[in-house]
Parts: C-alpha cells; sequence; structure tokens
C-alpha cells in the first residue's frame, strides 16, 4: 500500500487538482487545517498583489464522507479566484467573443531562469504563456493541501514536521524592501523537521527507497530548489569522521544518539533522531528590471517578460517544502505500515514500535 498524488491546474486557469490515493478509511480531515495550511503558504514578506486576489480554501469533491476517508481517492480543488480575469485568455475550450482581459496577447519574450525558452523549444509552442501556466509555482497551492492530509496521517501514529525559513536573504524584511526598491528578487534557504518518526521508514535495498533520495526529490520537485541538504550536508564534507557522525549511547528510553549530524536517516532509512532537511531557492526569475532576451516573435534583442510578481517566496517555501517532506513520510509509513482501515495503520506502527522498543524523543 503506498500513497499516491496525481496534480493538474495552470496558474490563471479555473482551478487546481489533487488527486490523493492509497489513504486508509477513516481518517478525519479538518477543513480549517488544511486551510490553514493554504494561508500560510500564501504569506510572508516580499509576496506579490496575486495574494490578495487568492484566498485558497479547499474544496473536497471526492473521497471523503461527513469528514472521515473512505478509502478511495480523495480529490482536492483549490479554484484560482483570478482566473475570473482571464476567462478568455485562459479558456479551457476555444474562447466566444472577442479577445479581452489578462492572457490574450501571445507572450513571446522568454525570462532567464523561467522555464520559458526551453518549454516552447522543448513542446512546439509559439505562446510562452502556455508553458509558465504550468511552469509556474501557483499550483504548489494543491500540493501543499495534499500535505496537509498527509500531516493528518502522520499526527496518528505521532510525526510532526514544520517547515520555516532561515532567517537571512528572502527572510528578512530589510533585505526584501532593498531588493524591491532595486527591482529585484531574493531567494533563501528553508528547513524542515520532522519529529517523532520511527527508525525505518525508507530502505537501503534499492536507491528508490532510500529515504534521503525520496526527500531530496520532493524538495527538488519544487519550483527553484536549486540545492538539499540532509542533516549537517555540505558541511560534513569538510569535517573529519569523529566530527561527522552520531555515536550511540543506551538510556532508559533505549538507544539514542549524542549528536544529529546524519539528520535522522543512514543508509536512506530513518534512524529514529528528528529528521532535518534544508533546501536552497534561488532568487526568482521574474524581474520588474528585466534580463536581457530575445522575442521571439522577430527574433530581436528584447527585454525579457515582466509580470506581476514575488519580490521572495522563501517563506513559501517553507509551507511548501514541509508538505512536501510531509507528503514522502506519509507515503513511507504507508509503505511500511499499510492498512486499509485507519486501526490497522496505527496498530501496525504500535506493534513495531514496541518490537523494538522506541519510543520518541520527549514521549
Ligand atoms: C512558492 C513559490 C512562489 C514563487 N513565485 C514566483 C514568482 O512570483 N515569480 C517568479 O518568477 N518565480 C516564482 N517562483 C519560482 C519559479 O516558479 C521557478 O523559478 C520557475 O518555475 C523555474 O523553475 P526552476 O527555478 O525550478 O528552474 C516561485 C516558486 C515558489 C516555490
Amino acid at each position: 500500500m503506498s500513497l499516491e498524488l496525481a496534480t493538474a491546474g495552470e496558474s490563471h486557469g479555473p482551478a487546481l487538482v489533487a488527486i490523493v490515493s492509497g489513504l486508509p478509511a477513516g481518517l478525519v480531515l479538518d477543513r480549517a487545517a488544511i486551510d490553514e495550511d493554504l494561508r500560510r503558504r500564501q504569506q510572508g514578506y516580499g509576496r506579490s498583489p496575486r495574494q490578495r486576489i487568492e484566498r485558497d480554501e479547499v474544496e473536497v469533491l471526492a473521497g471523503l464522507r461527513h469528514g472521515r476517508t473512505l478509502g478511495t481517492p480523495l480529490a482536492l480543488v483549490v479554484w484560482n479566484r483570478d482566473h475570473r480575469n482571464w476567462t478568455w485568455g485562459m479558456s479551457p475550450w476555444p474562447p466566444e467573443g472577442e479577445p479581452q482581459g489578462k492572457g490574450a496577447k501571445p507572450v513571446t519574450l522568454p525570462r532567464p531562469g523561467h522555464a520559458d525558452l526551453a518549454g516552447v523549444q522543448k513542446y512546439g509552442l509559439a505562446d510562452v504563456r502556455d508553458v509558465l501556466e504550468r511552469a509556474s509555482a501557483r499550483h504548489t497551492a494543491v500540493l501543499v493541501a495534499a500535505g496537509a492530509v498527509a500531516k493528518a496521517l502522520l499526527a496518528q501514529i505521532g510525526v510532526a514536521v514544520s517547515g520555516a525559513a532561515l532567517p537571512e536573504a528572502g527572510a528578512d524584511p530589510a533585505a526584501v524592501d532593498a531588493a524591491r526598491a532595486d527591482r529585484d528578487t531574493l531567494g533563501g534557504v528553508v528547513e524542515v523537521r520532522a519529529t517523532g518518526a520511527p527508525p525505518g521508514l525508507g530502505s537501503y535495498a534499492r536507491k528508490e527507497d532510500r529515504l534521503d533520495a525520496r526527500l531530496a526529490a520532493a524538495l527538488m520537485g519544487i519550483q527553484a530548489v536549486k540545492g538539499v541538504e540532509i542533516g549537517d550536508g555540505f558541511a560534513l564534507a569538510r569535517v573529519r569522521g569523529s566530527e561527522a557522525h552520531d555515536e550511540i549511547v543506551r538510556d532508559e528510553r533505549g538507544l539514542r544518539r549524542t549528536t544529529n549530524r546524519a539528520g535522522g536517516i543512514e543508509g536512506g532509512v530513518s534512524n529514529g533522531e528528528e529528521i532535518v532537511v534544508r533546501a536552497a531557492m534561488k532568487p526568482l526569475p521574474t524581474l520588474m528590471r528585466p534580463l536581457a532576451s530575445v522575442d521571439l516573435a522577430t527574433g530581436e534583442p528584447a527585454s525579457a517578460l515582466v509580470e506581476r510578481s514575488d519580490v521572495s517566496a522563501v517563506e513559501a517555501l517553507a509551507v511548501v517544502a514541509e508538505a512536501a517532506v510531509a507528503w514522502e513520510l506519509a507515503r513511507a509509513a504507508r509503505e511500511k505500515f499499510g492498512g486499509d482501515a485507519l486501526e490497522d495503520f496505527v496498530a501496525a506502527w504500535r506493534a513495531y514500535v514496541e518490537r523494538i522498543d522506541w519510543a520518541p524523543r520527549g514521549a
């Protein structure tokens, strides 16, 4: 039994959609908790005015009855309120009437750092809009909704996941103000921590099973993430082995580590310590003072597209990264503990942690 996630949706299309399959039956979902994560994703200093238009809320179309999962695919929808300004430009069917509203004119000025140029080349498109609408990070909204569902499942086995931006670069309001004044953008670093994960999530058996590889792919799968670190990550490359590894001791609560430089994962398997991962975000590519580009319609040098855009989205990334890590941990937990009914899943977890005589720190 594994969790699967399929998503669809364009940035200014009618809606963003996610289908989550592999949930056990009987999991209670809290609509307010999902909406709160959607709200958190829209916050952060340096976001664009788009966030004032969108007030993201989740709608559930299938897989839930009276707030409990049915064990069937869960269909989540987040409507794009801004679509009302793009009904002609982003009409799924051939639009009727004269071109009007946003998105009516083709975009031919690819932005360095975005998917624009490679996308039109790859898919044989003439309008960069056909690329950027999906390449945009707007659809991370439904990933956050799916992550909130994953967090509800993880809570049943005592796992809690939280993400935060490190207080530097794009998470420093003064730096954001300065970048905005220069019509520039910033990136930053986010950190996600998961407490309560038992030893044994993931496996060294195959590279695709490795929890570190899965978390790295999940984080790298988010727009603008260009680096991922597990535990002390890159810093480990610069110290000796005696300073890099986490010694094993036994105390009254069982086998423990004196440090956690590995970030809770060894050999691709969670080791029972806190899971700690970081992701580096590049500065956002849409600049109000645009970089050099070429007009694809004329072949002449031109400035890149300028479109409403964030100065920094690192605090939003923290929420998206939290959701991605929660999703991957929930998927690993489903693989390990299985169960069609929630109580079977929880019973398998309980039997396992009793067998290995493990309890989370602070329990
Ligand atoms: C939460 C979030 C918000 C983002 N907002 C913007 C934005 O407003 N403007 C922009 O140019 N890029 C934004 N990005 C980054 C782009 O989507 C991303 O750089 C682009 O799709 C190219 O992909 P790559 O950076 O992964 O290569 C955002 C990314 C995230 C995670």
